[in-house]
């Protein structure tokens, strides 16, 4: 008889994943981290702090949206999240823990100027970060400051946000206010993290504060604005702070990779394109040679607006002044980076998405392949992706200084999280791979996150803490995992071994 065909193809999977796993584990070996490359871990203001009206801070943006039931998935706040308002000592302590060599964390808009505007500075707010920042420093870790990691001033968004062209002059005014407070001690500054999550998620797909829906038309005006917005500020601290306070600013992109699912001609120029769409919208007009949008995403919303019937392209215009104003606002690429997404372009058919909208001027489909999708989909585990999307920024912005500003994982619990130590660990395996073999120039990495915090719609549900935190707990107490152990001995040995699988122990803080 016959071996059934079926049979026979099972049997040889079965071989394949077998050899395949046996040849990837061979492939991690011992590696030494090259010297001067720094490592950190984030958080972000909204997330951790809690103390949402503490003083005079005014609501966030963030605030208003999770006060409204049924916005997030677990029912839960940014009220007291982790408590870092209150209790941020104790985080410094875990940073000394780690050992790690900078801390990125971000500063609250609506704590520092509680009108929105900056008729009027916040004391208390100015002494929070004061605090956090010279105790961060004389603990010998180094302050990366965020100055926008989306907590808004929901005063501003009553006048309207990031699609308000204003918000240009709003935001330089803050950063303002940021360079004369803290800039004497602050030498990193971020000015937007993530511009696509806040700007397409918030206004364009109602999954993220604001709640703005004006798909493909409120989200493009607001890109244009927020690369304005953070051209001024880069501007502004390169003419007048740049001299005597002697640090470096520039931006935050999510860089997660998307190509084509296949060889298909077609499919590869959706990958392109959705890359387009997905990164170059922002880092196009900062880092590339000529400026502005991305050549084919110009392209293709000018047809769709045309075929919809629109009179000018959806895409607000960048003109030569402004090409020439945003072109070069940024001394490093921050990279933020979680996984990969693959794209097909026939699976794509007119009215699967909002018309008009981003997904469906980018025009295909894009999934995570036959990769096991990772609890929090997101972070599913692709290394390449991190080493392609390094690369990519490599050869089209001329190997900028990159700073890995993110990258982690996510899961629903568990403090024994060896899923999370290997996602880590490969990840930081292809970054080495892009420094050693491809030339790309990484200057820091940054784990995401030091602890559980309100991961925005999702509450405190997903997380990604190197420290897992008791949100029933009054203190809020943080206990190491086993990722936390692991990521100090990384930082101890500069080394990173495949051998290192630190025993749990009882570390609470
Ligand atoms: C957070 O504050 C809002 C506004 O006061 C309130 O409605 C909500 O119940 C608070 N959340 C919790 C968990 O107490």
């Amino acid at each position: 008889m016959r071996t059934p065909h079926y049979l026979f193809t099972a049997v040889y999977a079965i071989f394949v994943a077998v050899v395949c796993a046996e040849e990837h584990s061979e492939t991690l070996e011992m590696r030494k981290l090259p010297n001067g490359l720094k490592l950190g871990v984030a958080t972000a203001a909204f997330q951790i702090e809690g103390g949402w009206n503490a003083a005079d801070k005014s609501p966030s943006i963030w605030d208003t949206y999770s006060h409204i039931p049924g916005k997030i998935r677990d029912g839960t706040d940014g009220n007291d999240t982790c408590k870092s308002y209150e209790f941020y000592q104790r985080d410094i302590q875990m940073l000394k823990f780690l050992g790690v060599d900078f801390y990125r964390f971000s500063i609250s808009w609506p704590r520092i100027l509680p009108t929105g505007f900056s008729n009027k500075v916040s004391e208390e707010g100015i002494a929070y970060y004061n605090r956090l920042i010279d105790e961060v420093l004389a603990n010998g870790i180094e302050p990366v400051v965020t100055m926008f990691h989306w907590d808004l001033p929901q005063s501003l968004q009553d006048l309207g946000g990031w699609p308000n062209p204003h918000v240009a002059d709003w935001f330089e005014d803050y950063a303002r206010v940021l360079y004369d407070a803290f800039g004497d001690r602050v030498k990193t500054w971020i000015t937007l993290n993530e511009p696509k999550q806040f700007l397409i998620f918030g206004y364009g797909q109602k999954r993220f504060a604001p709640d703005v829906y004006s798909p493909g038309i409120g989200d493009y005006m607001a890109i244009k604005n927020a690369l304005m917005a953070h051209a001024r500020a880069w501007h502004l601290y390169d003419k007048e702070y740049r001299q005597k306070q002697k640090g470096t600013c520039g931006i935050t992109i999510a860089t997660d990779l998307r190509v084509g699912a296949t060889d298909d001609p077609a499919d590869k120029a959706a990958g392109d394109l959705a890359m387009d769409f997905e990164v170059g919208f922002y880092s196009h007009p900062i880092f590339s040679s000529t400026g502005g949008f991305p050549e084919n995403l110009v392209k293709r919303v000018a047809e769709r607006s045309a075929e919809q019937g629109f009179s000018r392209s959806r895409l607000p215009e960048l003109t030569k002044e402004e090409i020439e104003y945003i072109k070069g606002t940024s001394d490093f690429y921050g990279f933020n980076h979680y996984s990969t997404k693959f794209f097909y372009a026939r699976k794509y058919e007119p009215g699967m998405y909002a018309v008009p909208s981003y997904d469906d001027d980018i025009g295909a489909v894009g999934d995570y392949g036959s990769y096991e999708l990772a609890p929090v989909m997101h972070t599913t585990k692709i290394p390449d992706g991190m080493r392609k999307a390094l690369n990519w920024v490599k050869d089209n912005y001329n190997n900028p200084t990159v700073m890995i500003t993110e990258n982690g994982y996510g899961t629903y619990g568990g403090i024994n999280d060896i899923d999370r130590i290997d996602y880590y660990r490969q990840y930081i395996d292809a970054i080495l791979d892009a420094i050693e073999l491809d030339g790309c120039n990484v200057a820091t990495y940054t784990a995401w996150s030091l602890m559980d915090n309100f991961e925005w719609d999702s509450g405190i549900g997903a997380k990604f803490g190197l420290f897992e935190v008791d949100f029933e707990d009054e203190k809020r107490t943080r206990k190491a995992r086993k990722s936390a152990l692991w990521y100090k001995n990384l930082l101890a040995t500069r080394t990173l071994d495949p051998g290192n699988e630190p025993k749990l122990e009882e570390i609470s803080f």
